[in-house]
């Protein structure tokens, strides 16, 4: 997540030649079509994990452009509207008569039952959570799972009348159609859904569509997807060069690597060390990068240049700016030093660029992405050689192309680095405390096993002081705060519960091996309303 430099959308569009060569990356797959649900990316990440790739376009998106793609299958997604309400959320009838098996998710299931005559209405009693279903065995959808066992519904409109050839093969208690199929058509709807964990056995029912109904074989597979996406990106780059800007971060390893083993040496990685990363991190990323991968890296070491511009610099937008447009100019100054440069690298993932089935425009990255692309650099085109994967995706490549563990594994880290992690102005003998309270907290969370629980963990050097006692004198020192907390999104988040027991070791540690600091707190709000960050 470091210093990702982000296109403005109008350089992204004068690249758009470039992007979609680079898309061509033929295997099977399914459509999962957004109605605007909460749970669309989690449906095609269900469906990759069954080896079938699966991508996420909007119920908008015209028929035609479904029918050039060559689908095995298409889901239909739940969504936040009713199917009779005024400008609802359909699609027209032809793509249930294009021969291409359908699932209809909840309200997806609706705008099945509602586009092909059959009728909707608002449910009596709204069902909400778990619930338990009857299913019927005959039905190819559930001839694996138990005929009596729990699902998870959230609706409150319900199928009232089946379009004709349909029958119905599951109910609860308040819901009569609690799925409904024409299997000579290949058109399976359910109510419930089957994505969740709560649905017991539902991912039995979307393996039954994807391999009975569908007949996908399962074939995407990460170490051949790599392979793949190499030897392409070989063959769109031939012998021209790329650059990189590495910052240390999952993304920026991943695609480096992956373009690495494509091109070699004509990929140069240019890493700003700012002197704002956490202790050893800026000698793990030249070992592993330049040591393990023999790649072509260099290294700006640019501490004091960020140090002098920060000097005095107290308030937390001037510091964020400062660094941003200084990185710029540093990785300008850089790439110009290594002459013509072809394509840059962009370490965009597939949750960047899906186009929302609520109408909004696909958010290209967040609020925090430092300075924009650099100006002053001319190229032709960009690469984004992990446009088609999901975070967890991203992390198996990883290690498919052999990047160590724990660089894999590492939770974010903003690109200001430390300097948003260090209250009023940045010295120094403040970085240096700062870091080797942090290296402790960090070692401490990942020897009690809770690296993978906490997604993102650190300590935050507070400008307060306190009083304390020491052996038998007074002291006068930080107040160090904790911060851990659990996430899905990093847009809303909780605070991690660590135990007592690793907080105690952690408090002693830092005060008996970092000097100044004589005051520990743990931070227990969530997000909102405090943010993850403290600055
Ligand atoms: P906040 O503090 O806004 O942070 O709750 C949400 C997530 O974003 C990370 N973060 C950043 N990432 N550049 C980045 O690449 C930044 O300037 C930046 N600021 C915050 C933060 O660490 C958390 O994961």
């Amino acid at each position: 997540m470091e210093h990702e430099m982000v296109l403005e959308q109008e350089q992204i569009l004068e690249h758009e030649k470039v992007l979609e060569n680079e898309k061509v990356l033929e295997h099977e797959k399914v459509l999962v079509l957004d109605f605007g649900g909460q749970y669309n990316q989690l449906i095609a990440r269900r469906v990759r994990e069954q080896n079938v790739y699966a991508e996420i376009l909007p119920y908008t998106v015209g028929l035609d452009r479904i029918l050039a793609e060559n689908y095995k299958g298409i889901i239909l997604t739940g969504g936040p509207k009713s199917v009779y309400g005024e400008n609802a959320a359909l699609f027209e009838r032809a793509l249930f008569e294009a021969g291409i098996p359908i699932l209809g998710i909840c309200y997806g299931a609706q705008v099945m039952a509602q586009v092909l005559g059959g009728a909707v209405r608002p449910a009596g009693v709204r069902e909400y959570g778990s619930t338990v279903i009857r299913y019927n065995g005959a039905s190819k959808l559930f001839a694996q799972v138990r005929p009596k066992s729990i699902c998870w519904m959230s609706h409150t409109d319900y199928i009232a009348e089946l379009p004709e050839g349909f029958t119905v093969t599951a109910t609860t208690e308040s819901c009569p159609c609690a799925a409904m199929e024409c299997e000579e058509r290949g058109l399976y709807a359910v109510q419930f859904h089957p994505e969740v964990n709560h649905t017991q056995q539902g991912t039995e029912i979307l393996r039954a569509f994807l391999f009975d109904v569908c007949g996908c074989a399962g074939d995407w597979i990460m170490s051949d997807f790599v392979e793949r996406s190499i030897e392409k990106l070989r063959e769109q780059i031939g012998d021209r060069r790329v650059l990189c800007a590495m910052s240390g971060g999952v993304d920026s390893s991943v695609a480096a690597v992956m373009i690495h083993k494509a091109v070699g040496k004509q990929l140069t990685c240019v890493f700003v060390d700012h002197g704002l990363l956490r202790k050893n991190e800026g000698d793990d990323v030249e070992r592993i990068f330049r040591g393990q991968f023999d790649m072509n890296l260099v290294r700006a070491n640019v501490e004091e240049r960020f140090l002098s511009k920060l000097a005095g610099v107290t308030d937390p937008e001037t510091k964020r700016k400062i660094i941003g447009e200084e990185f710029i100019r540093v990785f300008e100054e850089e790439a110009k030093k290594i002459g013509e440069i072809d394509y840059l690298v962009q370490g965009t993932i597939y949750p960047d660029v899906i186009e929302s089935g609520t109408g909004d425009a696909a958010v290209i990255k967040s609020h925090h992405n430092v300075g924009g692309l650099p100006k002053d650099i001319s190229f032709k085109g960009i690469i984004e050689p992990l446009r088609d994967l999901f975070k967890d995706e991203v992390r198996k490549a990883g290690l498919t192309l052999g990047i160590p563990e724990d660089l894999v594994w590492r939770q974010p880290f903003p690109g200001p680095g430390l300097a948003v992690r260090i209250m009023g102005d940045i010295t120094p003998s403040k970085l240096s405390i700062l870091r080797d309270a942090d290296a402790i907290f960090r070692e401490e969370i990942r020897s009690a096993g809770l690296d993978r629980d906490i997604n993102q963990y650190f300590a935050v050097l507070t400008d307060v002081r306190s009083v304390g006692v020491m052996g038998d004198g007074r002291t006068y020192d930080y107040l160090l705060a904790l911060r851990g907390v659990t996430t899905t999104d990093f847009m809303t988040a909780d605070y991690a519960k660590i135990p007592y027991d690793v907080l105690d070791k952690v408090s002693r540690r830092i005060v008996n091996e970092v000097g100044h600091i004589n005051r520990i707190v743990y931070d227990i709000t969530s997000k909102p309303p405090a943010t993850i960050e403290w600055e």
